[in-house]
Parts: C-alpha cells; sequence; structure tokens
C-alpha cells in the first residue's frame, strides 16, 4: 500500500461521485491523507466540491458523460457517494480495469434497487425482514397488499430518503400510493415493493466496516449500534450507543457481516435494521457511509468517513468509539439560496457542542443544511444537547 504525491505524476486518486455533506467528509478525510480527489455532483459548488482538488457537474445517471469523465480523469479508486448514478457504466468500467469501484460494481448496482437487495437478503441468504412483495401494476399491488395485510409501506424500487414512500393503512389509500410512488422514484420503474409494516421497539444502523489486514486478508469491524429516528424517510436524530440486549446486539452483527461479506469489497456499510426484543430485521443496506453516522464525528476515535477513507485505500482501520454523543440536524426552514446562519455563539455555547454546516449554495424547507453533534455523560444528555445546539441555530436571508 502506497500513496503518492497529490498533483504529481504518482498521484493516488480518488473520484467521489455524489459530493454532498457525506462525500465532504471523506474528502477531508482522504485530503489528510494526500490522496489527490476528484469530486462530482449534479449541481455546482456542492459541499464536496468546496474541498477537492478538481471538481466536475455532469448528470451521472447518463452512462458516457460519466464514461468521458472517468476516461479524462483516469482515478485509481471511484467511490459512490449517492444511488442516482449509471450503475451499468460502472460494472463496465470494473471490467475494463479503468478504476476500481468501492466496494465493487456488483454490489453498488445490487443496493440501489430495493428488489435486488431484498431478495439478496431474504431469499439468498435467508436473513429475517418485514414481509414484502414487489408489484408492476396497481392491480397486483392491491392483491399482493391484501395477502400481506394492512397497514403496509409502499416505496419505489429505487428512490432513497423517503422519496416516493407512503404509510398506507386501509384499501381506500392504495391507489395514491401507487401514483405517488411512479412519482417520487429516481427513475419510474413502474415497479413497487410492498413492506408489511414492522411495529419495532427501535432501529439501529449497524455500521459495518470491511478492512484488509496487515496479512492482506479482509476483516469485518462492527462500529456500536447507532439509534436513530426517522420523520417521512428522513432522519432527524441519532445517537451512539444505542442501548441493545446481547443476543440482539450479537444477531444484528451476524446480519451485517452476512450481507456485507455476500456484497464484498472493501469500505463501509450503513446496515439499517429493525428490532423488538431480541429479535432483529434486516430492512436495507448501503454500501458507504450513513447519514445517520453522522454522530460518530464525535464519538469515535475514527469517523465512519475516515473508516471509509482507510478501507478503500487498503489501510487498518479502528472501529473504537471515544465517547456517548448525538446528532440532530439542522433543516434550511426555507427555499432560498444564498443563506446564512446566525446565533452560532449561542449554538456553541452549548456544553460539549460542535457543529457541521454543509455550505450547500440553495436551502430548501426541508433540505438538510448542516448538523448539531454533541457529547454527554449518557445519551438522553447528549441527545438534547444537540437538539439545543441545532433548536439555536438560525437559517436567515437578508
Ligand atoms: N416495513 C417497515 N416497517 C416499519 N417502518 C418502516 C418500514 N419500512 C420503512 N420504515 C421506516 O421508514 C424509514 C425509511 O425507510 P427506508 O430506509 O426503506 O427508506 P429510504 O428511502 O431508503 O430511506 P433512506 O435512504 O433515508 O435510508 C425506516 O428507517 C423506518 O423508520
Ligand atoms: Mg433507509
Amino acid at each position: 500500500m502506497r500513496i503518492g504525491t497529490p498533483l504529481s505524476e504518482n498521484a493516488t486518486k480518488v473520484m467521489l461521485l455524489g459530493s454532498g455533506e457525506l462525500g465532504k467528509e471523506v474528502i477531508i478525510a482522504l485530503q489528510r491523507l494526500g490522496v489527490e480527489v476528484i469530486a462530482v455532483d449534479r449541481y455546482e459548488n456542492a459541499p464536496g466540491h468546496q474541498v477537492a482538488h478538481r471538481s466536475h457537474v455532469i448528470d451521472m445517471t447518463d452512462p458516457s458523460e460519466l464514461k468521458n469523465l472517468v476516461l479524462q480523469e483516469q482515478p485509481d479508486i471511484i467511490v459512490p457517494e449517492i444511488e442516482a448514478i449509471a450503475t451499468a457504466m460502472l460494472i463496465e468500467i470494473e471490467a475494463e480495469g479503468i478504476a476500481r469501484i468501492i466496494p465493487n460494481a456488483r454490489a453498488v448496482n445490487l443496493t440501489m434497487n430495493r428488489e435486488g437487495i431484498r431478495r439478496l437478503a431474504a431469499e439468498k441468504l435467508g436473513l429475517p425482514t418485514s414481509p414484502y412483495a414487489f408489484a408492476s401494476s396497481l392491480e397486483d399491488l392491491k392483491f399482493e397488499t391484501e395477502r400481506i395485510g394492512y397497514p403496509v409501506f409502499v416505496k419505489p424500487v429505487m428512490s432513497s430518503s423517503g422519496k416516493g414512500q407512503s404509510f398506507v393503512e386501509g384499501p381506500d389509500e392504495i391507489e395514491n400510493a401507487w401514483h405517488y410512488a411512479a412519482a417520487g422514484g429516481r427513475v419510474d420503474q413502474g415497479r413497487v415493493i410492498v413492506e408489511g409494516f414492522v411495529d419495532f421497539d427501535y432501529e439501529i444502523t449497524l455500521l459495518t466496516v470491511r478492512a484488509k489486514n496487515q496479512a492482506g486478508e479482509i476483516e469485518t469491524h462492527f462500529c456500536e449500534p447507532v439509534g436513530h429516528v426517522q420523520v417521512k424517510g428522513d432522519y432527524v436524530e441519532s445517537w451512539q450507543p444505542m442501548n441493545m440486549s446481547p443476543i440482539a446486539l450479537a444477531r444484528s452483527r451476524d446480519i451485517a457481516k452476512s450481507v456485507t461479506e455476500e456484497l464484498g469489497g472493501t469500505g463501509i456499510f450503513g446496515v439499517e435494521l429493525f428490532v423488538n426484543g431480541n429479535e432483529v430485521r434486516f430492512s436495507e443496506v448501503s454500501p458507504r457511509p450513513h447519514d445517520t453516522g453522522l454522530v460518530t464525528l464525535c464519538t469515535q476515535r475514527q469517523s465512519e468517513f475516515e473508516l471509509h477513507a482507510r478501507a478503500i485505500l487498503g489501510l487498518p482501520v479502528d472501529t473504537e468509539m471515544r465517547e456517548t454523543g448525538a446528532s440532530a440536524v439542522i433543516y434550511g426552514g426555507m427555499d432560498a439560496q444564498g443563506i446564512a446562519f446566525e446565533a452560532l455563539d449561542a449554538a456553541l455555547a452549548v456544553p460539549k457542542s460542535d457543529l457541521r454546516l454543509f455550505g450547500k449554495p440553495e436551502a430548501f424547507l426541508k433540505r438538510r443544511m448542516g448538523v448539531a453533534l454533541a457529547t454527554g455523560a449518557d445519551v438522553e444528555t447528549a441527545r438534547s444537547h444537540a437538539r439545543l445546539c441545532a433548536s439555536l441555530v438560525k437559517c436567515v436571508k437578508d
């Protein structure tokens, strides 16, 4: 394992596909290790663009635009940060040996579609999940929903952050859910997953890292479980550790190991799990840092972003937790460009708090613009301090 000098002939070059707040932190971690970083997103001045050596704006769902940029930049490693990418082209790029894809092109392709990953987890690996079915017409959807039983979640097979997702309590809501999924999917595939509602006690993200040891073998490492609260499929608060029974924790790790081993490659994975007592169900997995894992910026020796950076470079990782902590999301609260943040002095006067302001050029009412972090003696203290810090930040437009 060697890292060259950035901006020279022997540079180690990493290209981020997607340069939002999660990509920005991965880029900072790579920069600290002397890696040359190329940030790509679909709009100008994305958070990651602002900290990379070079940046590009392209439509990443366009296979030829993507390939042309890769051929032009010749990165050693390509790190997908979002799901909306022409993944078939990543398979071609990997097969032609042009660049390494993190964790690998098959895993990226499988996990961007709920059908691919759900069938793999439930049918191939036999992992417990919610009851589910797929439907390609309103008629099929009605039939499958009756079979599973209300209430259900209806989700486009390709979407993230709760987009196009409905919670359906009875037959009169099903038609709306079908149309909402068609409009909210990343690409209207005309296909949805219908999942039985799991009345979980709590849900976690188990950050799981596959990294090489000194002998060159890939080992699996687990971070302490991250608990979180979701509103309409979007995370608003997270904390670490989530207090779990030893049996539920062991089962969570078994599930995470099984699914990440099947996906393969190196890097961090966010494994989403639903827990009832000692029972654990697999929900989904993303082969990249997870938004709820922003909390690790204040809790771990190496944040999930540093872990990802190290793992993809073939370096050893350390998932040790240092301190109990929490994160709370800061929303734009308005639709406007070039907003400002005020009252930061008051926000940062909250004990053991910290802030990340992402620098997004445009705010939306419900766009994540920053995150408050806080550590504390226990989860409740950390959560209330993170919430307080977030609530004191004022987003304004002059
Ligand atoms: N079958 C289910 N039973 C109970 N709750 C569910 C179910 N499916 C989804 N949810 C709730 O909705 C949230 C978002 O669902 P899911 O993770 O499938 O959507 P997503 O669009 O992929 O979101 P993200 O990209 O933010 O992870 C879950 O974290 C959970 O809180
Ligand atoms: Mg999810």
